[in-house]
């Protein structure tokens, strides 16, 4: 958030957290060996949720509207419901088997007879919007106290889950600072820990700080950039956790001397293996999360990114509360070097623990220029934070909000240890450029990514709102 008035900017940190009960193996058999999906499928996947005290937060410390008016629109969308529109019943028929699994999922998301609605079909939330109205009388105390938390807790612990009373009761939103970087004079406010995405993208921006982009072909251009993703995704995988719980060499890792080693390993005209970087030894894409990037009449913002995970979280409704279990917890690494759903890695700093924040990828980031602004952000799992480099060279070369969520996208995260590229994000004379400096090259079978942007120009005053042509969303400016 960025308030105009003073200047003050700050993140609200409401992540989910690791139950009291959860423990450091919960995810692995007696042979130390990972349980297939268990970190994403069934109630010990989800993590206590955060996002409804970050609601109640927001609007008392920064809202201009209580909590109570804010959420009557959605509490009409919940009880009136709203029309099944294409990408939402898309979501629906690949989750079905899931969400047959939950009846209050499946009385919400199909048809009586278990089916896939069709569009126009009204999805109704009525449990939902009495939990929301708890939430618009009491505040967070209405979804973490009273009868929402015992619904909640009876319902997950009636699956297998672990949830306490405790556990809901004690979740707390915390205020952190953002990271602050630079990138050729303009200035990055991003995510801080427990994401990984501000550290990462502040990162790579360093490393790519020390070479001239605009002059070396866009081969190596595209290279160079890679080579960069892959440190910053490293250094991700090796370092980071929950601030509350590990140390990390934050102002290191962000700092201008570690951007010149990490220079010093790249060649201009060759690939550096991914094995070669000391790091963590090993082994698609998945959403659903939303961003949105706001900015008022008075110049204040917002860049918030929300997440259930996967499509649909665990897929579980809580019988009587209308709550959708996210499975958060494969955000945690399950075990040193076993990869999440997104391929990801991690080491003990994010292993898991009794209330615990588990890392994340999302990166709501404000870029800024003496001559302008952009407000952005976009889900996509572990490919968020390779979006968001792209997206800010490409505002900082002067693209417009459209053309910057529009861009085909290319994407390196350490390991697997190999490019990443949509259709047209490299071009065939690219393609053999990075093959020859032994790049490992994957067109993507699926195009990811569903970025909202918000470009202010200083000087004209003009404001471009440009939502992802991939995704859903709308740019309005009114
Ligand atoms: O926090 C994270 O990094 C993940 N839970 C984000 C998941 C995501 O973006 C899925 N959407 N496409």
């Amino acid at each position: 958030l960025h308030r105009q008035a003073d200047g003050v900017e700050t993140m609200l940190d409401a992540r989910e957290k690791a139950p009291g009960a959860a423990t450091r193996d919960m995810y692995l058999d007696p042979g130390g060996n990972p349980i297939a999906r268990a970190s994403v499928a069934g109630p010990l996947a989800a993590g206590i949720p955060g996002e409804p005290a970050a609601f109640d937060y927001l609007a008392r410390r920064f809202g201009k509207l209580a909590l109570k008016e804010s959420l009557r629109p959605a509490i009409r969308l919940a009880r009136e419901g709203f029309p099944l529109y294409p990408r939402l019943q898309a979501a629906i028929r690949y989750k079905r088997e899931l969400l047959l699994r939950s009846p209050d999922a499946a009385k919400v998301f199909l048809t009586a007879e278990g089916g896939v609605p069709e569009l126009g079909v009204m999805i109704k939330q009525p449990d939902l919007a009495l939990t929301l109205e708890a939430m618009a009388v009491q505040g967070a105390k209405g979804f973490y106290g009273g009868r929402v938390a015992q619904d909640l807790v009876n319902g997950v612990r009636a699956e297998g889950g672990i949830w306490t009373l405790e556990d809901l009761a004690s979740y707390r939103v915390i205020e952190r600072k953002p990271l602050v970087g630079n990138y050729h004079g303009a200035r990055i406010v991003s995510a801080s820990p427990p994401s990984s995405g501000g550290v990462a993208l502040l990162d790579a921006l360093n490393i790519l700080a020390g070479f001239d982009l605009q002059q070396v072909d866009s081969g190596t251009r595209k290279h160079l950039i890679v080579e960069a993703m892959r440190r910053a995704y490293r250094d991700r995988a090796v370092y980071l956790g929950d601030p509350d719980f590990v140390a990390m060499p934050l102002a290191l890792l962000t700092g201008q001397d570690y951007a010149a080693g990490q220079r010093s390993s790249i060649r201009l005209d060759k690939a550096m293996p991914s094995d070669l970087l000391p790091g963590i030894e090993t082994g698609p894409l998945g959403p659903h999360t939303t961003h949105f990037s706001i900015l008022d009449a008075g110049g204040n913002r917002v860049a918030g990114t929300l997440s259930v995970n996967l499509y649909f979280g665990t897929g579980e409704i809580v019988p009587k509360t209308g709550v959708l279990l996210n499975n958060t917890m494969d955000d945690f690494s399950i075990k040193p070097g076993t990869p999440n759903v997104f391929g990801l890695v991690g080491n003990d700093e994010n292993a898991i623990a009794p209330n615990k924040r588990p890392l994340s990828s999302m990166t709501p980031t404000f870029v800024e220029t003496p001559r302008g602004l952009m407000i952005f952000g976009t889900p996509g799992g572990s490919y968020i934070i390779s979006m968001a480099l792209l997206g800010t060279l490409d505002y900082l070369n002067g693209m417009s909000a459209a053309e910057i969520v529009k861009d085909p996208r290319y994407h390196h995260q350490y390991l697997p240890d190999v490019i990443e590229y949509e259709k047209g994000a490299l071009s065939p004379n690219e393609i053999s450029r990075l093959e020859a400096m032994n790049h490992k090259l994957e067109e993507g079978s699926r195009p990811w990514g569903n970025m909202q942007v918000i470009t202010w120009d200083f000087a004209t005053g003009k404001v471009e709102a440009a939502a992802d042509p991939r995704g859903e969303g709308e740019g309005l400016i009114y």
